[in-house]
């Protein structure tokens, strides 16, 4: 399994590199270079190539191909979970111009960001001719606007802050259920580590990112976690340090960091860790068949439970397409929009995926065990947004944040870190 997924991202990687050096200057037809017999080719440009996110993919691209025998579509997704590799790929691509017919980003900043710098056509016209103003939550299509008009289709909802974890394990370390609050975690980590077994998996570096911001909303609330991304944040204050005291306690139980987050949320599935925080497309993995997924029962083999100190909190991003300016082959990324934005486009995916449909009008009844928890807690909580999946920072801000917490995991500074994540707020330029 480990291979394949390895070959795909060096395939992925290989072929953008070879677009990238065939879609220069000197081309004048148009195609970026495709020739004619490609010509009709849609390049989508994603992160899911690994198991449990290609598989919705795969879905949505069937039904692309289906309606679209005219267009082929070209997977040029780069791999490593987050869009680790994926997103400074595309950064360079949009500088240079040489844009995918269409990519994966996150509404939020992250989306904003590209907007404000002219890389994105508005879909304003493709909203008014699908009637998608009315099928999106009102909330959503704010992320996605700047200056009234809207720029991308988002396709689901993915929620951040989900602790995952194995019943068999914690029934060992005589742990009675999954902890409620950051205290009662760090109890359940000490008891699970006098088993033996890891407490706490943990993947690449993106992933202890993903883990912090979990245990920032659990320790300051939603109230002041959201505050955190307006003008008037306190960075510097003393339930920060707070926060991340806690993120270094938590993070002395973590095992040995995994590749990324597959590997680190299978040794929860296998019953070799404990605990794993990390966003829902871990469902997706958990429970698709093989050799996409693990073939796991929910309920049996792991459960869920929202992140310590955050119940009654969804941390929220969601998946969108755009269509890029310059997008070689424009028509053909509008045919692909059409499919992700339909409802048909959606039901495919998502129960895939592991998320749930970015459209009010799903078919609810796809949507079974976690995926049903997450459509009700998505209705009913209060909403904060994911720092690294690209909702409340920008790119520059979420990387800063990033090389913050890699040399954190050196230097084990908490002084430090706070330090860095001062300055940080302070040059996003956001
Ligand atoms: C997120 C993305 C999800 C999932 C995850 C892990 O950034 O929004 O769809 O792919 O990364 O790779």
């Amino acid at each position: 399994m480990r291979r394949r997924w390895i070959t795909a991202a060096a395939i992925g990687l290989a072929g953008m590199l070879a677009l990238a050096a065939c879609g220069g200057g000197g081309d004048s037809s148009g195609d970026g270079g495709q020739g004619g017999a490609a010509r009709k080719r849609v390049e989508v440009f994603s992160w899911w190539t690994g198991p449990g996110e290609a598989d919705g993919l795969k879905a949505m691209r069937q039904i692309f191909e289906r309606q679209n025998p005219n267009y082929t579509f070209f997977d040029a997704a780069v791999a490593g979970g987050s869009g680790d590799q994926a997103r400074a790929l595309l950064a360079s691509k949009l500088q240079a111009n040489q844009p995918p017919d269409t990519f994966q980003g996150h509404a939020g900043a992250e989306l904003q960001g590209y907007i404000k710098a002219g890389k994105l056509e508005p879909l304003d016209f493709l909203y008014d001719e699908l009637k998608l103003r009315e099928v999106f939550p009102e909330q959503l299509v704010e992320q996605i606007t700047v200056d009234d008009h809207i720029y991308s289709v988002p396709v689901n909802i993915h929620r951040s802050n989900v602790l995952w974890y194995n019943p068999g394990v914690l029934k060992e370390a005589g742990v009675s259920g999954p902890p409620k609050t950051i205290e009662e975690f760090i109890g359940a980590l000490e008891k699970v580590k006098q088993t033996g077994k890891i407490p706490l998996s943990i993947g690449s570096q993106w992933t202890q990112v993903h883990l912090l911001e979990s245990v920032l909303l659990g320790t300051l609330g939603t109230e002041r976690y959201n505050a955190l991304w307006t003008a008037s944040a306190d960075w510097s204050s003393s339930d920060i340090t707070k926060a991340l005291e806690n993120f270094k306690t938590i993070m002395s139980y973590a095992g040995t960091p995994q590749e990324d987050w597959q590997p680190a949320a299978k040794q929860v599935a296998d019953g070799e860790a404990a605990f794993n925080v990390m966003g829902d497309w871990v469902y997706g993995y958990f429970v698709n068949p093989p050799d996409g997924g693990l073939g796991k029962t929910a309920k049996q083999d792991f459960d869920w439970a929202p992140a310590p100190g955050t119940d009654g909190t969804f941390m929220w991003l969601s998946d969108s397409f755009t269509l890029p300016k310059g997008a070689p082959n424009r028509d053909g990324a509008i045919a692909w929009l059409k499919v992700a934005a339909s409802k048909e486009g959606q039901d495919a995916f998502n129960p895939l995926k592991g998320s749930i449909p970015a459209r009010k009008d799903a078919d609810k009844s796809l949507y079974k065990d976690y995926l049903a928890y997450s459509l009700e807690q998505w209705a009913s909580n209060r909403l904060a947004g994911s720092i690294q999946h690209g909702v409340v920072a920008n790119d520059a801000w979420r990387s800063a944040i990033n090389d913050a917490v890699g040399l954190f995991l050196q230097d084990q500074d908490v002084a430090k870190l706070q330090q860095a994540l001062v300055d940080a707020a302070k040059n996003s330029g956001q």
